[in-house]
Order: structure tokens, then C-alpha cells, then sequence
């Protein structure tokens, strides 16, 4: 049977890490997968987790099956993290996930569940994944104008009169904060345009909030999703818990879904349960589990929360390091939309031929289209990195 597969090649982020492992040069750097890094580029369990795993080994009583919905404990603290105050809660129902990705499958087994010939917009670009994660679970994908590479910038006029010309009733998804890849995210005043095109447009907005906390704050990164909360009938959001939490392999997540009106989300908390029934069954539960201890104790929280701005303000100082390097190394080009993005990515602008020199030549890795993750950028490695460039430039 398997003499008719055809072997595919390694994915284009994932892919990475292994390619740098296998790399005996002392001074590479991995600029690829979006994973947090310290100054001494490691990913280290925060220590609020630490903490919550300790007490979960000394009080977890038993490990039998979560319903398909997860945990009500969890769920409510990451709808209170997601939403705040600002949704419509008789309208509003989550459910717990395995991470980011497992929520947006769930998503879109929904999606078709409705509408079997539903359209989802992204943005263009978007997220390597979202396209095979998607298209792959049957939804039908079209690209809407969003990151102008020559003028390094949201191209906002683009945007909008593409989400003009999206038939209603269409999905549109959206990145919460943190646009992965470019970095570049909607200002406050755009993101009010985009809920009224929205509106207007009857859109159900499909919200990717992956980096929670790593642009600005816990509130300031969900303004989109709670701004469009109480203006639109339906809408979806997916979190993840992988990077604000460090819990990556453990797989933490929520989907939520606003409905028309009470009954009809109840309706879709029926319909999403049945779909995790038919993926996977139940989440996994030890990083939520991990989570929700952290999020309903005030100590634990408050420790979690400084993890979170120390990381985020390190994301900061990293991209106004290599800024400066760069300008000094190579002062004819312009690298100042490395200081307008947000979180851990942007791109570099080099050609995917110079990618290649970068990896081949000096050992530093990044995806093809020069997006790079600046958590792997650190005080010792930025001049060699800088030099790098310069030098394919
Ligand atoms: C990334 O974009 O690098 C991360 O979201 C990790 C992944 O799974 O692609």
C-alpha cells in the first residue's frame, strides 16, 4: 500500500530545527521556528509553571478522561484572559485545545460543519501552516492584500479594499497581535476601520491569537478580538498557550465561538465536541491543568506575569540591538521596519538566494522568505550575525 506514497520534504519551520541541530559550526544561530530564547539561547519552563506542575503532582487525585470541552476551570480563565469583560457571555462558549493548531482544526471542521462551502480569507502573507492547516482539513483559502515587502510595511489601503470585495458572510481570518511572519500589526484606529468593513461587510472575523502578551500586554495584544466582540453576531477566536506560557510540546489552547444567540451557540458547542470527538477524542490535559492553576492563583499569576514581560521586553531590546548592528555593518540599506514589528518575528528583506548564502556560509538559519524569530539574536551572537548580512548583502 505504501509503495504509492511519495516522500515529501521536511516542513519549512519545523524542518529548520533539525537542519540546525545537525550543524557542527559553533557559531551557527537559529533564527527559525518561533520559539522563545534567553540571553543564553535556551527555552527554559518558566518558573510559575514549575511551580504549578509541583503542586499539580502533589494534588492531581486522578487522570481519567476530560469531556471533549476540556476543563471548565481552565476554559473560564482563558475566556476571562481572551475576552476580559468585553463579550456578550450568554453568547459566547470555549473550549479547551491541544494548542493553537488543534484549535484552528477544530475550527474548521465547525466551519464546514455549517457551511460545506465556506471561504476563509488570510492574509497575504500569513502563517506557513495556516494554509496546509486549513486547505488540508477541506476549507477553501483566498489571500487578501496585508504586507507590502518594498515598502516594509502594512499596506493598509490594499487591505481594506480587498476586505471590500470580499462576498459577505465570508471568514476572515486575522492575527490577533504579532503578525506571524511579518511583525507588523494593525494600529488601534485600523483595527476600529476593519471591525466596520467587517460589519459591513457581514464577515465572520476568524481570529489567530497566538502571541498573547508579547507585542504590548495581556490587554493591549486582545484589543481586536474584544473591539469586534460585542459589534459582531459570530465570530471565532483560536489561542495558544505555547509561547506567552512557554508550554510549546504540551499543547495548550482554547477555540472559542460567539454565537448569534444563546441557543445557537449551544448549538456549535454540541457540533465543535462532536468534531474534537472525531479527531482526537479528548485534549490532553497537563498543560492546561498547568495553566488554569496559574491563572486562579493571584501569587502564581503575578510571577507568571513578570516571566511574560521579561521575555517580551527582551524581544524589544533584541530588535534594537540588531537594528543598530545592522546599521552599522551595512549602512546602505534600510532595516527600520525591524523597529516598527511587534513579538518574536519580521522579516529580514533578503532574497531567498541570500537566505541560503546565510545558512550555507555561516551557519544561520532562517525561513526562506527571510523571516526571522529575534529571540535568537543575543549580545554575543548579533555582531557575527550582522557581519553575516552584510557580507550576502
Ligand atoms: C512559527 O511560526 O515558527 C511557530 O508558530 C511554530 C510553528 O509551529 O510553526
Amino acid at each position: 500500500m505504501f509503495e504509492t506514497l511519495k516522500p515529501l520534504p521536511a516542513d519549512a519551520i519545523l524542518g529548520l530545527i533539525a537542519e540546525h541541530k545537525n550543524d557542527l559550526r559553533q557559531n551557527k544561530i537559529d533564527l527559525g521556528v518561533g520559539v522563545y530564547r534567553n540571553a543564553m539561547g535556551e527555552t527554559p519552563v518558566l518558573d510559575a509553571v514549575k511551580q504549578a506542575e509541583r503542586h499539580l503532582l502533589e494534588t492531581q487525585s486522578s487522570k481519567t478522561y476530560l469531556g471533549t470541552a476540556g476543563d471548565p476551570a481552565f476554559n473560564r480563565a482563558m475566556q476571562t484572559l481572551t475576552f476580559a469583560d468585553s463579550a456578550p457571555v450568554d453568547r459566547l462558549r470555549t473550549l479547551q485545545a491541544p494548542g493553537g493548531s488543534g484549535s484552528l482544526r477544530v475550527a474548521a471542521g465547525l466551519i464546514l460543519r455549517a457551511r460545506d462551502n465556506a471561504t476563509v480569507w488570510v492574509s497575504e502573507p500569513t502563517w506557513n501552516n495556516h494554509v496546509p492547516l486549513l486547505g488540508g482539513a477541506g476549507l477553501r483559502l483566498k489571500a487578501y492584500a496585508y504586507y507590502d515587502t518594498e515598502k516594509r510595511a502594512i499596506d493598509f489601503d490594499a487591505m481594506l479594499d480587498a476586505l471590500r470585495h470580499v462576498p459577505k458572510g465570508d471568514l476572515l481570518l486575522l492575527h490577533a497581535s504579532c503578525h506571524n511572519p511579518s511583525g507588523h500589526d494593525p494600529t488601534e484606529e485600523q483595527w476600529r476601520e476593519i471591525t466596520d468593513v467587517v460589519v459591513e461587510r457581514e464577515l465572520v472575523p476568524f481570529i489567530d491569537m497566538a502571541y498573547q502578551g508579547f507585542a504590548t500586554d495581556l490587554d493591549t495584544d486582545a484589543f481586536a478580538i474584544r473591539h469586534m466582540a460585542d459589534k459582531v453576531p459570530e465570530m471565532i477566536v483560536s489561542s495558544s498557550c505555547s509561547k506567552n506560557f512557554g508550554l510549546y510540546r504540551d499543547r495548550v489552547g482554547t477555540l472559542s465561538v460567539i454565537g448569534a444567540n444563546p441557543e445557537s451557540v449551544d448549538t456549535v458547542l454540541t457540533q465543535a465536541s462532536n468534531v474534537v470527538r472525531t479527531i482526537y477524542s479528548v485534549p490532553p490535559d497537563h498543560g492546561a491543568a498547568v495553566v488554569s492553576i496559574i491563572l486562579n492563583d493571584e501569587n502564581l499569576r503575578a510571577k507568571w506575569l513578570v516571566e511574560l514581560s521579561a521575555m517580551r521586553e527582551r524581544l524589544t531590546d533584541m530588535r534594537q540591538l540588531l537594528h543598530k548592528a545592522l546599521e552599522d555593518k551595512a549602512p546602505d540599506h534600510d532595516f527600520s521596519h525591524l523597529l516598527r514589528a511587534r513579538g518574536m518575528f519580521c522579516f529580514l528583506g533578503i532574497t531567498a538566494e541570500q537566505v541560503g548564502r546565510l545558512k550555507k556560509d555561516f551557519g544561520i538559519y532562517m525561513i526562506d522568505s527571510s523571516r526571522i524569530n529575534v529571540a535568537g539574536i543575543t549580545p554575543d551572537n548579533v555582531e557575527y550575525f550582522a557581519d553575516s548580512v552584510a557580507a550576502v548583502l
